[in-house]
């Protein structure tokens, strides 16, 4: 179902940064291949340098030669860069606002419903929202005006809600577009209609029969040249606050009355606000942390490379000593029905043996046991780097004897001619379209911060040494502390055997 854009200009703050230049410019494009955009959309660059219109275009060229190797459609091109255009908002320009009102209001350029996409430090955020508004805008009388806000909203529940209450002077609810990329990622999308549009799962996504459920994110990379802004973050924050509690709440949460933004906002502030706080006089048994130590970990081409533990690419930023983590895991409880009783581990890593990112859900044991240690069942949604569904189940070998082993039913979602769409340009395609679904509402940001915070003061307050894994490896054995039984364990990507410890 593709959905009407109003003509609309995307006023793209912070272009010349990293975001911009490998995601978004190229994402624009694509949507623009795909035929996506009104005619009429104009992209405003918005940036601290001066550049000249002419070096701009050049500069986007060189953004889209990089992604699109195999080469581009000219006259697409021509289109596409015809859209474009570069405004410097000098930071020292007390009146850069009101210039940029200026070259905005040249409407037979520039359409005047209004997307701003704020990529710049989240110290800005409530800054430039303030400016806009200043400025006359962010005024919806007579055209819409909607603010994109990117990750981090907040560093923890109070900052957060200050960011909120700086905002809403100046926008309503309907207006802000909080990101989470990974709602834009096909696969989670997919968790939901997976659930709800098959019979078969609904009956048994309950207490009844799931043993316990595991989402993960484990990364090969390090935290490369973020170490400031990683130092100040740790894993807790930077994955699980956001997109792993995200897509907990996609696992878990009831089915929404209709697909409308409401309901299945609704649904998943209902799920977060249920996870029973973790209880931090017993956080060893709920919360576990670590750090990289030097290693060895897998490149793109199958080859090793030796990597620096973590400490020591801080040492090389003249910090001597941290215990931020790199290696989170945390074990949640859901005060509902459905779930009560039922443990869903969530962990995420950096330089680990693999990248994979995905649910698993463990089923109790099935009601004929023919060997002591027969299988239990799993049912795998795979995020990435594979988006594909897998069951294993139990089944007779053939032969004289009675005996199993498991099969494993692997269903592939993406198939050779689909679509392949980064989770940025959906997001922005429904920025312009007006559809906040896959947007976070305030009250899903407060409750993941309320979730974590206590978990991130116990932690830094601790300052004995953290827990060390080797780069390159797998879980932490220690790890395994916060299992509720003793035969569970880390599952790790989905292919079967070596699963487990
Ligand atoms: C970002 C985190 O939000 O998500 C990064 O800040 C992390 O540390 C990234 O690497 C993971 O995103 P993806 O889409 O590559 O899984």
């Amino acid at each position: 179902m593709t959905k009407k854009i109003d003509p609309c200009t995307l006023v793209l703050f912070g272009a010349n940064g990293n975001l911009s230049r490998v995601k978004l410019m190229p994402g624009l494009f694509r949507l623009d291949m795909l035929g996506r955009l009104p005619d009429e959309m104009k992209i405003l660059s918005v940036g601290r340098q001066e550049v000249v219109l002419d070096a701009w275009r050049t500069d986007i060229k060189g953004m889209l030669d990089a992604k699109f190797k195999n080469g581009y459609d000219q006259k697409i091109f021509e289109r596409f860069i015809a859209r474009n255009f570069y405004h410097t908002n000098a930071p020292t320009d007390p009146d850069a606002f009101n210039k940029m009102k200026a070259t905005l209001s040249n409407e037979k350029v520039f359409p005047q419903n209004l997307a701003y996409f704020l990529s710049v430090r989240p110290t800005d955020f409530a800054l430039v929202v303030e400016q806009l508004s200043g400025v006359g805008l962010l005024d919806e009388s007579k055209y819409w005006r909607r603010v994109l806000i990117e990750k981090p909203f907040g560093t923890d529940l109070q900052s957060a809600q200050d960011l909120q209450a700086k905002i809403s002077k100046h926008l309503k609810e309907s207006q802000i577009y909080r990101i989470d990329h990974y709602l834009g990622k096909s696969a989670l999308q997919n968790v939901m209609f997976t659930r709800f549009t098959n019979a078969m799962f609904e009956p048994i996504w309950n207490n009844q029969y799931i043993d316990h459920v595991q989402i993960t994110n484990n990364e090969i990379l390090g935290v490369g040249d973020r170490t400031k802004f990683y130092d100040s973050t740790g894993a807790l924050c930077d994955m699980i606050q956001s997109h792993l509690l995200q897509t907990l709440a996609l696992v878990a949460m009831e089915k929404p009355e209709d697909l409308s933004p409401q309901n299945i906002r609704a649904e998943k502030i209902k799920l977060l606000e249920s996870i029973r706080p973790i209880p931090v006089n017993d956080l060893n048994k709920h919360a576990f942390r670590a750090q990289y130590a030097a290693g060895r970990v897998c490149v793109a081409d199958g080859h090793g490379e030796n990597v620096h533990g973590y400490l020591e690419e801080l040492a090389k930023e003249g910090v001597t000593e941290s215990v931020t983590e790199t290696y989170a895991a945390l074990k949640l409880f859901i005060d509902n029905p459905r779930w009560k009783g039922v443990p869903f581990y969530v962990r995420t890593a950096k330089r680990m043996h693999e990248g994979n990112t995905g649910i698993s859900i463990r089923f109790k044991q099935a009601p004929m046991q023919l060997v002591t240690d027969q299988h239990q069942n799993w049912l795998t949604l795979n995020i990435q780097p594979r988006e594909c569904i897998k069951m294993e189940i139990e089944s007779k070998i053939p032969g004289l004897d009675i005996a199993t082993r498991t099969l494993s039913i692997d269903a592939p979602q993406r198939q050779h001619d689909d679509e392949t769409i980064d989770s940025y340009e959906a997001l922005m395609l429904n920025l312009m379209e007006g559809d906040p679904s896959l947007y976070l509402h305030i009250s899903e940001v407060e409750a993941q911060w309320r979730l974590v915070d206590p978990v991130v003061k116990a932690w830094a307050a601790d300052k004995k040494p953290v827990h060390q894994y080797r780069a390159g490896s797998r879980d932490p054995e220690e790890s395994s502390i916060i299992f509720e039984s003793k035969d569970q364990f880390w599952r790790y990507s989905i292919e079967l055997g070596g699963d487990k410890h």
